[in-house]
């Protein structure tokens, strides 16, 4: 099957990105014909006036990937803004989608229901999942691998899909399917939403020190004062950690402890970080043995892969509606 998905380069990747996405890819690209690429034109949509450089956000994310064991033997890492037909594919997408189908949109009418957006109501982000449409169809996706929240924007693909077909008299795309992740959304230490602007995340990138005072500092259950007294682990961020990142047994083992409260939170706070390290510290250092030249190398292969295919069905486009 072919698998496309991207992510925006926003800044570092941390253990929810790991946890949500890189460990689906590591999956997927085992049994697949995988394209993953670096959404950069889509970065945008939000962040047009926050000065990012893009360029080496983009070296930065794929660099990540690998370090997380993404294989760019297997897999071909690509740029978007490298791809000019998924500007092209976007234009035309655009002159067929209904605008109430857009503004219908859950992340949009969130988006513009923040105060902070009120004043930046931008025409990209309003048509974010025009160009996503764009960016699956193009390659004949089967598979796109999603978070939760991106759900209607594949809905909203196949219904695109559907329309052109209908307005063309034609079946050239895929109707693409998405693959949620299992996993539970994991949370910032504090318990919020892991992101940077919490200050809450633990990144890929990591020493064994800051993991540990990231994790020493997670939120327990507030319940539990002394060492002795019987703790809820279901309530405890460490615990989600733990589920998270330790194995089986030793989880079932750090329940029934925090339960008779046999076990203080000190001790189960270093075990914890200490299963965290061992995921962090191999990646960590793949990523520090990584140049970027090698990684340019990669990525200038892996656009020219992605260009092949989507000039050659841009043509096919082309040749329906011209
Ligand atoms: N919108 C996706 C996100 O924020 C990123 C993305 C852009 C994407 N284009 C895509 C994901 C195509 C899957 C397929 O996570
Ligand atoms: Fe959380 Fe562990 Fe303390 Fe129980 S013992 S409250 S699971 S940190």
């Amino acid at each position: 099957m072919r698998v496309v998905s991207g992510m925006r380069p926003t800044g570092k990747l941390h253990l929810g990105h790991y946890l949500g996405v890189i460990k689906n890819w590591l999956e997927l690209q085992e049994k697949n014909e995988c394209f993953f690429f670096v959404a950069d034109w889509h970065a945008l949509s939000t962040k047009y006036d926050e000065g990012l450089s893009l360029k080496d956000l983009s070296v930065e994310l794929v660099k990540e990937w690998i370090a997380c064991g993404i294989n760019p033997e297997k897999s071909t890492l690509f740029v978007q803004s490298a791809i000019k037909e998924h500007a092209e594919l976007y234009l035309i997408f655009n002159m067929i989608t209904p605008l109430s189908w857009l503004e219908r949109n859950p992340t949009y009418k969130d988006l513009v229901s923040q105060p902070e957006y009120k004043k930046k109501n931008n025409a990209g982000f309003l048509t974010y999942p025009v160009l996503q449409t764009a960016d699956i169809v193009i390659y004949d996706a089967d598979i796109v691998p999603i978070g939760e929240d991106q759900k209607p924007h594949l809905e909203l693909a196949r219904e695109i899909v559907r329309h052109f077909h209908f307005i063309y008299k034609t079946e050239i795309f895929k109707e693409p399917k998405e693959l949620l992740t299992k996993t539970p959304r994991l949370p910032g230490i504090d318990g919020r939403k892991m992101s940077k602007s919490y200050n809450n995340a633990i990144y890929l990138d990591s020493s064994d020190e800051e993991i540990w005072q990231k994790i020493r500092l997670a939120k327990t259950d507030p319940q539990r004062i002394r060492k002795t007294d019987p703790g809820n682990p279901e309530v405890c961020i460490v615990f989600e950690y733990h589920k998270a990142f330790s194995d089986v047994n030793e989880v079932e083992e750090i329940k029934n402890a925090c339960m008779t409260g046999s076990i203080g939170c000190v001790e189960c706070k270093k075990r914890c970080a200490a299963n965290i390290s061992k995921i962090i510290s191999p990646i960590r250092e793949k990523k520090a043995s990584l140049n970027n030249d090698e990684i340019l190398d990669i990525i200038n292969k892996a656009n020219k892969k992605a260009r092949e295919i989507a000039s050659k069905k841009m043509q096919e486009v082309n040749k329906i509606i011209f």
